[in-house]
């Protein structure tokens, strides 16, 4: 069969996105499987067990990350891949999809008798999410040489866990070094999670870059009193202070326009009771631009703030990053097969740069990587509402295969 002529399966792949979310299914069409707890051994466990179906040599490296090689051809394999990790009310998509792409396209080749010039891998990278353990995308940083080993097994979660044990607990602390091998290239497909596609009546993104992010804690420590008696002149209220963040981060978002996105996601008040000034509060700033002096204009804005706040209202504010990643671009010649291959699919495609972070990002470090996007309807994600029409799901992954085969042939000199 000519290579033109192969398409993938699927019936088959939404049978697999379906049967890894039903672990950790959260009853309302999503799924919670935070990073390296039960629920994200089982759905491990389940990736694994197909890619042995498959016959793929797996191999389990020191942060928990599975890669599974088809060995056909010769020289570095082309990879792909995502995560299977998901926030705590996340969607089937998200991550899942790339990982299940890879394994459709290994088979789908199987199966028409076609051998790649190259192995072909699909991995799934350590706590992409970063909801659990920050920084996110941890794996695919670690085996990109972008952290070292050590530091990352010592990261502590939001429950006080450490990756290390917890990586050990749930039986992925495997013995391949880290950092990996370098792949040939890297091409990962993930759902937009954002609403430009759909939006736009696109059916296909070539992915040119993810924009830069700047996640930070804060923690304002003031003074806990008595809530009737305490005038208001008087107080150094850390929820008040927490409450003035959010609302600044919005104006920073406004004031620098649409490539600048900002969100507290999570704050925390000490003693958290209704007749009780908090002692302290804590809250996470997510922040992020695609372009890097300008994020790191919205961080300076934001500590001049912090300082004028303490002043004020009597509070100590300390920070810490979480994570701080540049805005990454995607390699010039794997965007280009991307798009022309997405082009001779017949459908409508363009050029954008991703919102949310992604594996990919780190592997851009190591080989020429890029992504494709298929369309997220309302733009909807970190959701159980996420949804992508399946007929889209499916040109996405014939996309990818045909990119993968081109990338196994292609020269980067
Ligand atoms: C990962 O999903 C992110 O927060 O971008
Ligand atoms: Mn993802
Ligand atoms: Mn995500």
């Amino acid at each position: 069969m000519k290579s033109a002529e192969i398409a993938i399966n699927g019936v088959r792949m939404m049978q697999r996105i379906i049967a890894l979310a039903d672990i950790g299914s959260t009853g309302d069409g999503g799924s919670c499987r935070l990073a390296l707890t039960e629920e994200d051994r089982v759905g491990r466990d389940l990736v694994v067990s197909w890619m042995k179906d498959l016959g793929l040599e797996i191999s389990i490296d020191a942060i928990g990350n599975v890669v599974g090689t088809w060995n056909v051809g010769t020289g570095k394999p082309v990879m792909t891949g995502s995560h299977i990790d998901t926030v705590r009310t996340g969607g089937v998509y998200d991550g899942n999809y790339g990982v299940i792409a890879g394994l459709e396209v290994i088979q789908t080749c199987q199966e028409s008798g076609l051998t790649p010039s190259r192995p072909l891998a699909v991995a799934f990278f350590t706590d992409e999410e970063g909801a659990r353990f920050s920084p996110d995308m941890l794996g695919s940083l670690v085996y990109a040489g972008g952290l070292n080993l050590e530091e990352a097994l010592d990261i502590v979660g939001i429950d006080g866990k450490r990756v290390g044990d917890e990586l050990k607990n749930i039986g992925y602390a495997g013995s391949t070094p880290c950092p990996g091998e370098s792949p040939h290239a890297f091409v990962e497909i993930h759902i937009e999670q954002g609403p430009v596609l759909e939006a736009e009546g696109f059916t296909l993104g070539a992915v040119t870059g993810v924009q830069g992010i700047s996640w930070q804690e804060v923690t304002i420590q003031g003074q806990s009193n008595h809530a009737g008696t305490t005038p208001m002149n008087l107080r150094h209220d850390p929820a008040y202070v927490a409450a003035m963040l959010t609302v600044y981060l919005r104006e920073i978002a406004e004031r620098f326009g649409e490539d600048q996105v900002c969100t507290v996601g999570k704050i925390d008040l000490h003693p958290n009771l209704i007749n009780v000034i908090p002692s302290r509060a804590t809250l996470t700033l997510d922040m992020r631009n695609t372009d890097e002096d300008s994020l790191v204009d919205a961080e300076r804005l934001l500590d001049t703030f912090c300082f004028q706040l303490e002043q004020d209202e009597g509070v100590s504010i300390s920070k810490r990053t979480l994570a701080r990643f540049e805005p990454v671009q995607f390699d010039e010649r794997v965007i280009e097969v991307v798009e022309r291959h997405c082009l001779s699919s017949g459908k409508r495609v363009r050029r954008l740069p991703s919102g949310a972070g992604h594996d990919a990002q780190m592997l851009a470090r190591v080989c020429p990587s890029a992504m494709i996007f298929v369309p997220s309807h309302l733009g909807i994600s970190h959701n159980p509402a996420e949804h992508t029409e399946l007929d889209d799901l499916v040109t996405g992954v014939n996309v990818l295969l045909h990119v993968m085969l081109e990338l196994a042939d292609t020269v980067f000199s």
